[in-house]
């Protein structure tokens, strides 16, 4: 017999097919034992049928518990009243193993004790979706960017030198040297995008940030982008196009997924390209009207940036910070020299940054010359310098965090359901 998976269940109807996956509900009603299986790909309800209470399929339905492994065998009928339109008239049931105690049972459980379980808590229909959504997140932004000419580069995850501040580094030993896990690819993307002109690396990044905010992850995958002679406005035009593709492909392929955690879509479908733009200067004055107590020239923390995006029905850029509070590598505004062309995407329905980026010093000599400002050890940074050497070129790119997106998307409380196994402030288990 075939063996088929519940999403592509409806290639088969009237046929014989086999399901192999884990008992999630069931439930009797007079001549009927209704059982719902779950296969990764979905859930389908099959039934059993039989006027003899003696039957022997009844004996096997009475034992299966949550969760218990199974292969089922049956036939595909439609059912319009069925969850998901098709059913299973089952005629056979092969029992792996029955589950005992499946600790996360249909009731409410503390998100401390769902979390000590997120091993299994990962095959509750919720979060199923949440990481669906995760996942065609993930495809989208590679077909954006490979449909685009961009090359992916996989930048390094061990790295000699900090991108964004040394404050929250992971430190690990390199042998007899020191290293830190990669905060950034972005300063070896500028190395290969005078390689290759247009890049992005995506991959884990890593900060130990002692912030226990609902923003916040240790471990969080980021896609960075990196274009040779974009300007601030080019890569803010980038940015506004790649969140545009990723709202229509999940809108359109994971409508279930958004039914299941009950996410309305609406706010999310009226969003549409150009994205408002302020300065920081601006976006400061905006504050202090809404009763903000920021000073200028302070950055923005979760508060500020919640105020800022709950104004907007779409998300928000904000651009011109205060050098000062931005990264080294920050072009400076050939006009103010004191702000940065760099530019925060904030997300709408308050959820703040979730785009970071701008244009690169290229030149040498204020390279240099911030190097020393910030601290940083000259000899970890002299390839980064060299690129200021052979062939200097204005380019400009940014980080969209993969977690923070999915939060916005799914319109979640807190980022942590976002990644199957979040690492947070002290917990990393499982
Ligand atoms: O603004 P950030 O720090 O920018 C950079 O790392 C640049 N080097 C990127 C670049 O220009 N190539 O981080 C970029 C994004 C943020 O907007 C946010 O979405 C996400 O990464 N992010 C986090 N997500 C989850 N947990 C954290 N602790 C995060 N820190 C940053
Ligand atoms: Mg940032």
């Amino acid at each position: 017999m075939k063996w088929v998976y519940v999403e592509d269940i409806g290639q088969y109807l009237g046929q014989e097919v086999e399901i192999r996956g884990w008992v999630y509900n069931k439930r009797s009603s007079g001549k009927v034992r209704f059982l719902l299986i779950r296969d990764g790909t979905g859930i389908i309800q099959g039934t059993i049928f039989s006027p003899d209470k003696d039957f022997p399929l009844f004996k096997v339905f009475d034992e299966l518990t949550q969760e218990s492994s199974v292969i089922v065998r049956g036939r595909v009928r439609e059912d319009r009243r069925a969850p998901g339109g098709y059913e299973l008239e089952i005629k056979d049931v092969e029992v792996i193993q029955i589950a005992q105690d499946y600790p996360i049972a249909p009731k409410e459980h503390s998100v401390a004790f769902l979390m000590e379980h997120r091993h299994l808590w990962l095959r509750s229909q919720k979060q199923h979706a949440i990481l669906q959504i995760r996942a065609e997140t993930i495809r989208a932004i590679r077909d954006f960017f490979d449909g685009r000419g961009f090359r992916l580069m996989d930048t390094p995850i061990l790295t000699p030198s900090a991108c964004e501040g040394t404050t929250t580094l992971f430190e690990t030993t390199y042998f007899d040297q020191k290293a830190y896990l990669s905060q950034s690819g972005q300063l070896y993307n500028e190395a290969t995008a005078a390689a290759f002109g247009k890049v992005y690396c995506f991959g884990p990044t890593f900060r130990a940030e002692k912030s226990k905010t609902r923003r916040h992850l240790i471990e969080f995958w980021m896609v960075e982008p990196e274009v040779a002679f974009a300007t601030l406005d080019d890569i803010i035009e980038l940015g506004q196009d790649l969140i545009m593709f990723i709202l229509e492909r999940v809108l359109e392929r994971r409508k279930q997924d958004f039914e299941i955690i009950e996410r309305d879509t609406a706010p999310l479908e009226r969003i549409s390209k150009p994205f408002p733009r302020v300065t920081y200067d601006e976006a400061v004055k905006i504050l202090k009207e809404k009763g903000s107590d920021i000073v200028y020239g302070d950055d923005f923390g979760a508060p500020e940036e919640t105020l800022l995006s709950e104004i907007y029905d779409k998300p928000v850029c904000v651009t011109h910070f205060p050098a000062k509070i931005k990264a080294f590598y920050m072009q400076p505004d050939p006009e103010r020299p004191d702000l940065a062309l760099g530019v925060d995407f904030l997300a709408s329905e308050g959820y703040g940054e979730i785009i970071g980026g701008g244009q690169r010093i290229h030149d040498l000599q204020l390279l240099e010359q911030r190097i020393k400002e910030f601290n940083l050890p000259r000899e970890a940074y002299e390839w980064y310098i060299d690129l200021r050497r052979y062939g200097t070129f204005p380019h400009s790119g940014f980080g969209l965090g993969l977690e923070r997106t999915v939060a916005w998307l799914c319109k979640l409380p807190h980022i942590r359901e976002t990644i199957p196994f979040p690492r947070l402030l002290y917990k990393i288990y499982p």
